[in-house]
């Protein structure tokens, strides 16, 4: 089921997720339904809280639905490791058109849950570091205009309202 992504400034969106603790039927339709409205959307990644449910739990696919074996569920998530640096581009299905640099790890070690709650831990760098680092901020209730330099986040809540006001956000 495709569900209805939220965007900001939706309250639930800065919510820190309640920490997973049922590893049933219900979570693993959340999960699909997660993979199937990110797959819709065209996103690489897509937290709970975009689909207003404050739950620590995230999907990621590199590969956009096209290699089954670069679908990730990330339950209870944390970094454990981060090095170096990185600043690339970066966007956010709640912030649709909005694309800014954004200071990131170059390299993280992440350990998470799977949707039957075993536990694991994967390291990612490059895009897959920023993804889990862009998601696991999602599930604290960080969003990616809190990562920019002041004038840039301004410039960016400046855009947002004037696109609010003419009705096309
Ligand atoms: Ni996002």
């Amino acid at each position: 089921m495709i569900l209805k992504i939220v965007k900001y400034p939706e309250p639930v969106l800065q919510q820190a997720g309640a920490p997973v603790t049922e590893f049933d039927e219900e979570l693993r339709t959340f999960v699909a339904n997660l993979f199937e409205t990110m797959y819709k959307a065209q996103g690489i990644g897509l937290a709970a809280q975009q689909v207003g449910v404050a739950k620590r739990v995230t999907v990621i696919d590199l590969s956009l639905g096209k290699d089954p074996a670069q679908k990730l569920v990330l339950v209870n998530p944390e970094v454990v490791h981060r090095e170096g640096k990185q600043y690339e581009e970066e966007g956010c299905l709640s912030f649709p058109d909005i694309r800014e640099k954004i200071a990131r790890a170059a390299k993280v070690r992440i350990r998470a849950q799977d949707e039957n709650g075993k536990w694991f831990e994967m390291d990612g760098e490059e895009l897959l570091s920023r993804a889990f680092q862009h998601e696991i901020d999602h599930l604290d209730g960080i969003l990616f205009i809190f990562r920019m330099s002041p004038l840039k986040r301004s410039l960016n809540l400046r855009k947002i309202h004037k696109l609010q006001s003419e009705g096309t956000w």
